[in-house]
């Protein structure tokens, strides 16, 4: 007799930090059916509503922006107050926005590294208080992160300071059982694209140009990179410390 598939995450809370949209969006609904309860953050509080209303209304949605530390401290409080206990933190929100070396300004620059290497970083630190033992953190990165790309140079070195930290914190957190790994994505189709400060033609000639380099022809869907994150937020992936699983169709290769 075969055996009863069981939900992979069942009786496990997790946090998704830009769980409203795309890449996060699409773990939340995946994370839920395998039986996990939901806590996500973004800014916008349509987006948040929107979500809520689709995962369900056990589900906590929760206004805070990444890159400020008050923030975060405050998003903590609220998961200690609700939850308790994060098992799962997705470390995924993040921003793209295409900045020409020559023409990049500080304000930019600002915006990009703290939305996605500082808010990454003082998300972890103020949840380990948090973190159950055996606890599993994903970072988003991005293959960026040893590609370079030239027009998102800002974008390309956050990332690559993603992936230092998961190499650091892999070792570090191991002692508590806790599990620290990183999904790098390849293009993948979301609302991203659209955010990323270019005109829409050119923003869907890059897609089209990004679709034909994938031997695949085609850019990732978010289902097909919250499948990994599935994976690494339980226990199939139990050996899998500071490791990052690259999910971009082979562009990286070619
Ligand atoms: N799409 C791609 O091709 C691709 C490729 C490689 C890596 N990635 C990475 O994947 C992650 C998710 O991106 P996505 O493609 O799913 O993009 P998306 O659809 O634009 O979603 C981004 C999410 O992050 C949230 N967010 C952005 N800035 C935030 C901030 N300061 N504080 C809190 N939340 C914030 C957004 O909500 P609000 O805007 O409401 O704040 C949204 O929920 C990012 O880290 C991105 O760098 C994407």
């Amino acid at each position: 007799m075969n055996a009863i598939p069981t939900a992979r995450l069942h009786g496990k809370t997790a946090l998704i930090t830009g769980g409203s949209s795309g890449i996060g969006l699409a773990t939340a609904r995946l994370f839920r059916a395998e039986g996990a309860r939901l806590a996500i953050t973004g800014r916008d509080p349509d987006s948040l509503a929107r979500a809520q209303a689709e995962l369900g209304a056990d589900t906590l949605a929760i206004r805070s922006n990444t890159g400020r530390l008050d923030e975060i401290a405050a998003l903590m409080a609220q998961l200690r107050a609700d939850c308790g206990r994060l098992d799962v933190l997705f470390v995924n929100a993040g921003i793209a926005k295409a900045t020409p070396f020559d023409r990049v300004t500080e304000d930019q620059f600002d915006e990009i590294m703290a939305t996605n290497f500082k808010g990454a970083f003082f998300t972890i630190q103020q949840a380990l208080p948090l973190l159950a033992d055996k606890a599993s953190v994903i970072v988003t990165t991005s293959i960026a992160n040893r590609k370079g790309s030239p027009d998102y140079s800002v974008y390309a070195a956050s990332k690559a300071a993603l992936h230092s930290l998961v190499q650091s914190l892999g070792p570090a957190l191991s002692g508590r059982g806790i599990r620290v790994n990183a999904i790098s994505p390849g293009p993948v189709a979301t609302p991203m694209f659209g955010r990323a400060g270019l005109p829409t033609e050119l923003m869907q000639a890059r897609k089209r140009a990004l679709a034909e380099k994938s031997p695949l022809k085609r850019l990732a869907a978010p289902e097909e990179i919250a499948r990994a994150a599935l994976f690494l937020a339980s226990d199939d992936s139990s050996y899998m410390v500071g490791a990052e699983i690259v999910v971009d169709g082979a562009i990286s290769l070619v």
